[in-house]
């Protein structure tokens, strides 16, 4: 017998393409062991929460100005995770470091996508464009995306998937920025996604 979906939280900071990803291929039924029921921002201004209104997905802000002190937000995250009883956290453009009480707390039960393909650009510091930049002024040739499961390192937990996706002459981080996510994240944020829930789920019985 088959046992309930496993509950997934999403948290952001920004556009929410990756949100729009996982949204996307739940619908279109590629997301069979795992159900979205709650969006977590950090941030009121991001239109991930729009994304996941028109989705009709719960959407939650625990901001930095409401909660400046970071455990009193961290617990308020908690608590808000918790009466959603969420079972795996989907980092998707969450831009801001969690404690290791935190990490600790969903460990194999957090994920996060990062725009390189690790262990190269990656680790404090590079996020966003940054990444981008880094790769370009190295001058590789490939670069790509990972998901990996979140520990109290940043970056650093066990790697779940990867693509590779090729640089071209004359890119700029902007454009690559877009090929990587386009190519890369948007692909393999999903399908990590169920690879986790259907483990997690094949865990629960
Ligand atoms: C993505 O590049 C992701 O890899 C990184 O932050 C960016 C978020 O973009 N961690 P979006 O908010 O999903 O559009």
């Amino acid at each position: 017998m088959l046992t309930e979906k496993v509950r997934i939280a999403v948290l952001v900071s920004g556009g929410g393409t990756n949100l729009q990803a996982l949204l996307d291929e739940e619908r279109a039924g590629n997301l069979p062991d795992g159900e979205i029921v709650l969006v977590l921002s950090n941030r009121p201004d991001a239109y991930a929460l729009e994304r996941a209104r028109k989705a009709g997905v719960e959407a939650v802000c625990v901001d930095r100005a409401q909660y400046p002190d970071p455990a009193a937000r961290e617990g308020e995250m908690r608590r808000v995770l918790r009466e959603k009883g969420v079972e795996l956290v989907v980092l998707a453009g969450y831009l801001s470091i969690l404690s290791e009480a935190f990490t600790a707390e969903y460990a194999g039960r957090m994920i996060n996508i990062h725009p390189s393909l690790i262990p190269s650009f990656c680790g404090k510091g590079f996020y966003g464009l940054k990444v981008h930049e880094a790769a370009l002024s190295y001058g590789v040739k490939v670069t790509g995306a990972t998901v990996h499961y979140v520990n109290e390192i940043p970056d650093g937990g066990q790697i779940i998937l990867q693509k590779a996706v090729g640089v071209r002459e004359g890119d700029t981080p902007e454009r690559l920025q877009k090929r990587v996510m386009r190519q890369a994240e948007w692909k393999i944020l999903p399908r990590a996604c169920e690879i986790v829930c259907k483990k997690l789920r094949g865990e629960e019985k």
